[in-house]
Protein backbone atom coordinates (compact mmCIF):
# COMPACT_ATOMS: atom_id res chain seq x y z
CA UNK A 1 0.00 0.00 0.00
CA UNK A 2 1.14 3.49 -1.05
CA UNK A 3 1.29 6.43 1.30
CA UNK A 4 -1.18 8.63 0.43
CA UNK A 5 0.93 11.72 -0.84
CA UNK A 6 -1.73 13.34 -3.40
CA UNK A 7 -4.04 13.06 -0.43
CA UNK A 8 -6.60 15.91 -1.00
CA UNK A 9 -4.47 17.41 -3.74
CA UNK A 10 -6.45 17.89 -7.24
CA UNK A 11 -4.88 15.88 -10.16
CA UNK A 12 -6.39 16.96 -13.78
CA UNK A 13 -5.13 14.21 -16.52
CA UNK A 14 -5.01 14.68 -20.38
CA UNK A 15 -4.85 11.66 -22.09
CA UNK A 16 -4.98 10.14 -25.76
CA UNK A 17 -4.81 11.85 -29.04
CA UNK A 18 -7.17 14.62 -30.44
CA UNK A 19 -9.48 14.38 -33.55
CA UNK A 20 -9.38 16.98 -35.80
CA UNK A 21 -12.55 16.50 -37.90
CA UNK A 22 -12.40 16.91 -42.03
CA UNK A 23 -16.41 16.05 -42.82
CA UNK A 24 -18.46 14.01 -40.59
CA UNK A 25 -16.60 10.83 -41.87
CA UNK A 26 -13.18 11.82 -41.83
CA UNK A 27 -10.39 13.05 -39.22
CA UNK A 28 -6.56 13.91 -38.72
CA UNK A 29 -5.56 11.95 -35.38
CA UNK A 30 -2.36 10.49 -34.30
CA UNK A 31 -0.86 7.25 -32.71
CA UNK A 32 -1.88 8.19 -28.89
CA UNK A 33 -3.38 5.04 -27.16
CA UNK A 34 -4.14 7.04 -24.20
CA UNK A 35 -1.80 4.66 -22.13
CA UNK A 36 0.37 6.47 -20.63
CA UNK A 37 -2.13 9.53 -19.61
CA UNK A 38 -4.61 6.10 -18.26
CA UNK A 39 -1.46 4.89 -15.97
CA UNK A 40 -0.83 8.51 -14.41
CA UNK A 41 -4.43 8.59 -13.71
CA UNK A 42 -4.49 5.31 -11.95
CA UNK A 43 -1.32 6.25 -10.20
CA UNK A 44 -2.49 9.75 -8.99
CA UNK A 45 -5.77 8.05 -7.51
CA UNK A 46 -3.83 5.09 -5.69
CA UNK A 47 -1.45 8.06 -4.15
CA UNK A 48 -4.96 9.53 -2.97
CA UNK A 49 -5.33 12.14 -5.02
CA UNK A 50 -9.06 13.55 -6.42
CA UNK A 51 -8.47 12.84 -10.31
CA UNK A 52 -9.82 14.27 -13.66
CA UNK A 53 -8.85 12.35 -16.64
CA UNK A 54 -9.73 14.40 -19.85
CA UNK A 55 -9.37 11.64 -22.23
CA UNK A 56 -9.51 12.39 -26.15
CA UNK A 57 -9.27 9.12 -28.45
CA UNK A 58 -8.84 6.22 -26.79
CA UNK A 59 -9.48 2.64 -26.44
CA UNK A 60 -8.11 2.18 -22.73
CA UNK A 61 -11.23 1.19 -20.47
CA UNK A 62 -12.11 3.89 -18.14
CA UNK A 63 -11.49 3.37 -14.44
CA UNK A 64 -14.34 2.80 -12.89
CA UNK A 65 -13.43 5.04 -10.03
CA UNK A 66 -12.51 8.26 -11.59
CA UNK A 67 -13.83 11.04 -13.46
CA UNK A 68 -13.55 10.93 -16.98
CA UNK A 69 -14.70 13.87 -19.62
CA UNK A 70 -14.48 12.60 -22.67
CA UNK A 71 -12.99 14.82 -25.60
CA UNK A 72 -12.59 15.26 -29.44
CA UNK A 73 -10.30 17.84 -30.55
CA UNK A 74 -7.83 20.18 -29.28
CA UNK A 75 -10.38 23.23 -28.82
CA UNK A 76 -12.88 20.67 -26.52
CA UNK A 77 -9.79 19.47 -24.87
CA UNK A 78 -8.45 23.43 -23.87
CA UNK A 79 -12.14 23.93 -23.18
CA UNK A 80 -12.41 20.66 -20.80
CA UNK A 81 -8.79 21.80 -19.36
CA UNK A 82 -9.89 25.16 -18.45
CA UNK A 83 -12.69 24.38 -16.72
CA UNK A 84 -10.89 22.30 -14.18
CA UNK A 85 -8.11 24.64 -13.78
CA UNK A 86 -8.62 27.05 -11.29
CA UNK A 87 -8.83 24.70 -8.59
CA UNK A 88 -6.42 21.96 -10.11
CA UNK A 89 -3.27 21.25 -8.08
CA UNK A 90 -1.39 19.34 -10.77
CA UNK A 91 -1.99 19.33 -14.56
CA UNK A 92 -0.18 16.80 -16.58
CA UNK A 93 -0.52 16.77 -19.96
CA UNK A 94 -0.11 13.39 -21.62
CA UNK A 95 -2.22 13.90 -24.44
CA UNK A 96 -1.10 14.05 -27.96
CA UNK A 97 -3.07 17.09 -29.15
CA UNK A 98 -3.07 18.04 -32.96
CA UNK A 99 -0.62 20.86 -33.75
CA UNK A 100 -2.83 21.57 -36.52
CA UNK A 101 -6.25 21.41 -37.77
CA UNK A 102 -8.25 21.47 -40.71
CA UNK A 103 -9.13 25.28 -41.51
CA UNK A 104 -12.66 24.38 -42.64
CA UNK A 105 -14.61 21.35 -41.30
CA UNK A 106 -17.28 20.49 -43.78
CA UNK A 107 -20.97 20.29 -43.21
CA UNK A 108 -21.16 16.97 -45.71
CA UNK A 109 -19.20 13.97 -46.55
CA UNK A 110 -16.34 15.68 -48.97
CA UNK A 111 -16.98 14.08 -52.59
CA UNK A 112 -13.89 12.60 -54.67
CA UNK A 113 -12.85 14.65 -57.23
CA UNK A 114 -9.63 15.61 -59.28
CA UNK A 115 -6.37 13.59 -58.87
CA UNK A 116 -5.30 15.74 -56.12
CA UNK A 117 -6.95 17.47 -53.23
CA UNK A 118 -4.85 19.92 -50.78
CA UNK A 119 -6.83 20.12 -47.53
CA UNK A 120 -6.03 23.63 -45.74
CA UNK A 121 -4.62 22.98 -42.00
CA UNK A 122 -4.65 26.07 -39.46
CA UNK A 123 -2.70 26.11 -36.09
CA UNK A 124 -4.17 24.82 -33.10
CA UNK A 125 -4.23 26.53 -29.59
CA UNK A 126 -0.96 25.05 -27.60
CA UNK A 127 -3.35 24.08 -24.23
CA UNK A 128 0.51 23.68 -22.22
CA UNK A 129 1.63 27.11 -23.57
CA UNK A 130 -1.88 28.94 -22.91
CA UNK A 131 -1.69 27.30 -18.96
CA UNK A 132 1.21 28.08 -18.75
CA UNK A 133 1.16 31.97 -19.17
CA UNK A 134 -1.88 32.40 -16.52
CA UNK A 135 -0.38 29.84 -13.96
CA UNK A 136 -0.74 31.01 -10.32
CA UNK A 137 -0.16 27.71 -7.68
CA UNK A 138 -0.75 25.04 -9.91
CA UNK A 139 2.39 22.47 -10.12
CA UNK A 140 2.09 22.45 -14.68
CA UNK A 141 3.66 19.03 -16.09
CA UNK A 142 3.80 18.85 -19.88
CA UNK A 143 5.45 15.71 -21.98
CA UNK A 144 7.19 15.99 -24.84
CA UNK A 145 7.33 13.57 -27.49
CA UNK A 146 10.09 13.53 -29.37
CA UNK A 147 12.26 11.65 -32.19
CA UNK A 148 16.14 12.64 -31.53
CA UNK A 149 17.14 15.36 -29.80
CA UNK A 150 14.83 14.80 -26.65
CA UNK A 151 16.89 16.34 -24.04
CA UNK A 152 17.25 20.03 -25.93
CA UNK A 153 13.62 19.66 -27.52
CA UNK A 154 12.00 18.98 -23.96
CA UNK A 155 14.26 21.74 -22.23
CA UNK A 156 13.18 24.20 -24.87
CA UNK A 157 9.36 23.14 -24.73
CA UNK A 158 9.84 23.32 -20.50
CA UNK A 159 11.05 27.04 -20.79
CA UNK A 160 8.52 27.98 -23.61
CA UNK A 161 5.58 26.56 -22.23
CA UNK A 162 6.31 27.57 -18.43
CA UNK A 163 6.03 23.99 -16.99
CA UNK A 164 7.52 23.01 -13.30
CA UNK A 165 8.81 19.52 -15.11
CA UNK A 166 8.36 17.87 -18.61
CA UNK A 167 8.89 14.27 -18.88
CA UNK A 168 10.21 13.93 -22.22
CA UNK A 169 9.93 10.33 -24.13
CA UNK A 170 11.65 9.12 -27.64
CA UNK A 171 8.86 8.11 -29.42
CA UNK A 172 11.21 6.55 -32.05
CA UNK A 173 12.46 4.62 -29.91
CA UNK A 174 11.63 0.93 -29.19
CA UNK A 175 9.36 0.05 -26.38
CA UNK A 176 9.15 3.59 -25.94
CA UNK A 177 6.26 6.29 -26.79
CA UNK A 178 2.91 5.52 -28.66
CA UNK A 179 0.55 2.53 -28.18
CA UNK A 180 2.92 0.30 -26.27
CA UNK A 181 2.80 -0.85 -22.51
CA UNK A 182 6.47 0.28 -21.84
CA UNK A 183 8.19 3.54 -21.69
CA UNK A 184 11.36 5.72 -21.41
CA UNK A 185 11.32 8.56 -19.93
CA UNK A 186 13.30 11.53 -18.80
CA UNK A 187 11.97 14.18 -16.27
CA UNK A 188 13.26 17.82 -16.52
CA UNK A 189 13.25 20.97 -14.76
CA UNK A 190 14.55 24.22 -15.12
CA UNK A 191 17.73 23.30 -13.92
CA UNK A 192 18.00 20.62 -16.14
CA UNK A 193 18.22 16.62 -15.64
CA UNK A 194 15.58 15.61 -12.46
CA UNK A 195 15.28 12.07 -13.56
CA UNK A 196 16.37 9.40 -15.98
CA UNK A 197 14.49 6.23 -15.76
CA UNK A 198 15.18 3.15 -17.40
CA UNK A 199 12.41 1.12 -19.79
CA UNK A 200 9.37 -0.18 -17.19
CA UNK A 201 5.93 -0.28 -17.84
CA UNK A 202 3.60 2.76 -17.82
CA UNK A 203 2.27 1.72 -14.39
CA UNK A 204 5.64 2.11 -13.23
CA UNK A 205 6.57 5.03 -15.08
CA UNK A 206 3.43 7.08 -14.03
CA UNK A 207 4.22 6.20 -10.19
CA UNK A 208 7.90 7.66 -10.28
CA UNK A 209 6.91 10.75 -12.33
CA UNK A 210 3.94 11.34 -9.55
CA UNK A 211 6.65 10.59 -6.58
CA UNK A 212 8.34 13.21 -8.21
CA UNK A 213 5.97 15.63 -8.29
CA UNK A 214 4.20 14.74 -5.13
CA UNK A 215 6.91 15.88 -3.24
CA UNK A 216 7.80 18.78 -5.25
CA UNK A 217 4.44 20.28 -5.61
CA UNK A 218 4.26 19.41 -1.18
CA UNK A 219 6.69 21.90 -0.86
CA UNK A 220 5.36 24.66 -3.92
CA UNK A 221 2.14 24.52 -2.48
CA UNK A 222 2.40 24.86 1.56
O1 LIG B 1 -0.94 7.57 -25.38
P1 LIG B 1 0.18 6.54 -25.51
O2 LIG B 1 -0.01 5.62 -26.67
O3 LIG B 1 0.40 5.81 -24.19
O4 LIG B 1 1.53 7.34 -25.81
C1 LIG B 1 2.08 8.23 -24.88
C2 LIG B 1 2.58 9.53 -25.51
C3 LIG B 1 3.76 9.25 -26.42
C4 LIG B 1 1.44 10.19 -26.31
C5 LIG B 1 2.99 10.44 -24.31
O5 LIG B 1 3.98 9.81 -23.56
C6 LIG B 1 3.46 11.82 -24.78
O6 LIG B 1 4.60 12.04 -25.10
N1 LIG B 1 2.51 12.79 -24.83
C7 LIG B 1 2.74 14.12 -25.40
C8 LIG B 1 2.58 14.05 -26.89
C9 LIG B 1 2.76 15.40 -27.53
O7 LIG B 1 1.83 15.96 -28.05
O8 LIG B 1 3.96 15.91 -27.41
P2 LIG B 1 4.46 17.31 -28.04
O9 LIG B 1 5.93 17.30 -27.83
O10 LIG B 1 3.90 17.48 -29.42
O11 LIG B 1 3.78 18.41 -27.12
C10 LIG B 1 4.41 18.90 -25.95
C11 LIG B 1 3.40 19.16 -24.85
O12 LIG B 1 2.51 20.22 -25.25
C12 LIG B 1 2.53 17.97 -24.49
O13 LIG B 1 2.37 17.94 -23.08
C13 LIG B 1 1.22 18.27 -25.19
O14 LIG B 1 0.10 17.71 -24.49
C14 LIG B 1 1.18 19.78 -25.17
N2 LIG B 1 0.44 20.39 -26.30
C15 LIG B 1 0.87 20.23 -27.58
C16 LIG B 1 0.19 20.85 -28.62
C17 LIG B 1 -0.94 21.64 -28.34
N3 LIG B 1 -1.63 22.23 -29.31
N4 LIG B 1 -1.35 21.78 -27.07
C18 LIG B 1 -0.68 21.18 -26.04
O15 LIG B 1 -1.06 21.32 -24.87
Amino acid sequence: EKEKTLAGRKVVITAGGTVERIDPVRYITNDSSGKMGFALARAASRLGAEVTLIAAKTDVPPPPDLKVVRVQSAADMYEAVLGEWADCDILIKAAAVADYRPAERAETKIKKAGERMTLELVKTIDILETLGRSKTTQFLIGFAAETGNAEEYAKDKLARKNCDLIVANDVAEPGAGFGVDTNRVSVYDRNGLVESLPLMSKDDAAERILDIAARRAAGALL
